[in-house]
């Protein structure tokens, strides 16, 4: 039976790899109706490891975070999203897979800093994230230089790998010009994913929600990936 919104978000209370933030102003986590802030200890507290930890920011359903979970049992996964209905998706399955390496974080990504420590954070997927095609809108892209100052403020001067997947070519443009203009380390920049000459890894074959839904029409999918 498949739930309704609010009973995703009732559901998610009691889920054990489920944190949500509800406030912007007074920002704190609770999982299991408890308060519970792992800042600086997700390894040890959350996952019982010192495995290194991958975010999925802009997780939506989680399927980057639930697939590299399988494929990665070494290391751990943290979807990152505010839309709970969404989070409820990967949370669900993630439990059904008893994938004990992946938990999701339900808050705005402006707030990473109250719950994480950027020393414990070793790699980040930005996966199809909000356009944002307006001007007016250009620094809620998750891949503008105010995102870019906040995740090198949060790193705190440790280098980790960045990987965004788009099917907005404007976005994925405009992303590899800010990183380029930047001076930021590509490591790979690929247009057209799935073009005929192109040889790539299992990990970009993971289709998300939304990849499927513009792949379904026709988008083409970019990826670039970049040290910082
Ligand atoms: C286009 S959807 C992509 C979802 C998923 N990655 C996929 O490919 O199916 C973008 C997601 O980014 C989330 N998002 C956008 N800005 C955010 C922010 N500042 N903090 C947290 N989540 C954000 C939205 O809630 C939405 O679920």
């Amino acid at each position: 039976m498949s739930l309704n919104k609010l009973q995703k978000f009732e559901a998610l209370k009691t889920m054990p790899n489920v944190y949500e933030n509800f406030s912007f102003t007074e920002p704190k986590l609770i999982r299991n109706n408890q308060l519970d802030n792992p800042r600086g200890k997700w390894k040890s507290q959350h996952f019982g490891n010192s495995n290194p930890l991958v975010l999925e920011l802009a997780c939506g359903k989680g399927e980057y975070a639930v697939a590299l979970g399988g494929m990665f049992p070494n290391k751990n996964f943290i979807g990152i999203d505010i839309k709970g209905n969404r989070i409820h998706n990967g949370a669900r399955i993630a439990l059904e897979k008893n994938l004990l390496n992946v938990c999701f974080l339900r808050t705005k990504i402006e707030l990473l800093h109250e719950f994480m420590d950027g020393e414990e954070i070793d790699e980040i997927w930005i996966t199809f994230p909000d356009p944002f095609p307006s001007f007016s809108d250009r620094g809620n892209r998750l891949i503008s230089p105010k995102f870019l100052d906040y995740y090198k403020k949060l790193l705190n001067g440790k280098k980790i790998t960045f990987h965004l997947k788009t099917d907005n070519f404007p976005l994925f443009r405009y992303a590899v010009g800010v990183l380029d203009g930047r001076g930021e380390r590509i490591l790979r920049c690929l247009e057209n994913i799935y073009g005929n000459d192109k040889k790539i890894d299992d990990i970009l074959k993971v289709q998300t929600y939304y990849e499927r839904l513009h792949a379904g029409q026709g988008s083409q999918i970019h990826y670039v990936k970049w040290e910082m």
